[in-house]
């Protein structure tokens, strides 16, 4: 039986203040909730907010990380650094990464292995573009990032890695999937993982859905079989629109 993963992505907003400030409402607003839980600062703000989230039901994370474990990479942020501030899961491929920074299924497949390597939970984040799904290429994007971005990835690994599928058309523009439409790409996308790992793992893999997710439909998508949980933007912000969505049975 799968648990709901309800994660939040807060991206590049809140100073330090603010996020502790948030990471201390939801602590107080999710403790004893009934799923899984976690929130991504931004890197700058993880230290403050791994002190106020350390020992609770809520999992640190990071947005993003390095491909490499340490060396010359300016700007860049090792898999050392995070774990040493207490990090537990990584967010790996978001669409933001993908499409704005030009990251590869290479590159995405090196850091999946490099925060597996290292202990680390991952979020693999999949999706279409919209022109993508408008030609009927929606299943083909997400088998090919799920199968490059797994590539390598043991059986025993996986049990540490949760796929998002993140529509690219939906994320931040209040355009969401239906839930019909939403779990008949999350069962594809189950089925390739059970062409891969067998159905075992198949059964196990949990998948979340992101793209405009709100308390409004996250009941509705939730409810479906194959979706398994949320990778939250927008809503993840305020305490009062993620707390009702962390707290969807
Ligand atoms: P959104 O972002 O909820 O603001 O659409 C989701 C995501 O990018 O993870």
């Amino acid at each position: 039986m799968r648990k709901n993963f309800i994660a939040g992505n807060w991206k590049m907003h809140k100073t330090t203040g603010e996020a502790v400030a948030l990471a201390k409402d939801l602590v107080s607003a999710l403790a004893g909730g009934p799923n899984k839980y976690m929130i991504a600062p931004s890197f700058t703000a993880l230290d403050a907010v791994s002190k106020v989230v350390s020992g609770t039901n809520i999992l640190l994370g990071a947005q993003n990380m390095s491909t490499d474990e340490q060396g010359a990479h300016t700007g860049e942020v090792s898999v050392l650094q995070l774990k040493d501030l207490g990090v537990q899961v990584v967010i790996l491929g978001h669409s933001e990464r993908r499409h704005t920074y030009s990251e590869t299924d290479d590159m995405i497949n090196r850091k999946v292995k490099l925060a597996l390597s290292h202990g680390l939970e991952v979020i693999l984040c999949v999706g279409e573009l919209l022109e993508e799904r408008e030609a009927g290429k929606a299943e083909a994007v997400c088998e090919e990032q799920t199968r490059k971005g797994l590539a390598g990835v043991s059986a025993d690994d996986l049990k540490r890695v949760t796929i998002a599928y993140e529509p690219v058309w939906a994320i931040g523009t209040g355009k969401t999937a239906t839930p019909e439409d939403a779990d008949a790409i999350h069962a594809f996308i189950r089925k390739v993982v059970g062409e891969m790992y067998g159905a075992d793992a198949a059964a196990a893999m949990v998948i979340q859905y992101g793209g405009s997710m709100k308390a409004e439909n996250a009941e509705a998508l939730l409810a479906k079989e194959n979706i398994d949980g949320g990778l939250i933007g927008g809503a993840a912000l305020k305490a009062d629109t993620f707390a009702p969505i962390a707290l969807c049975k």
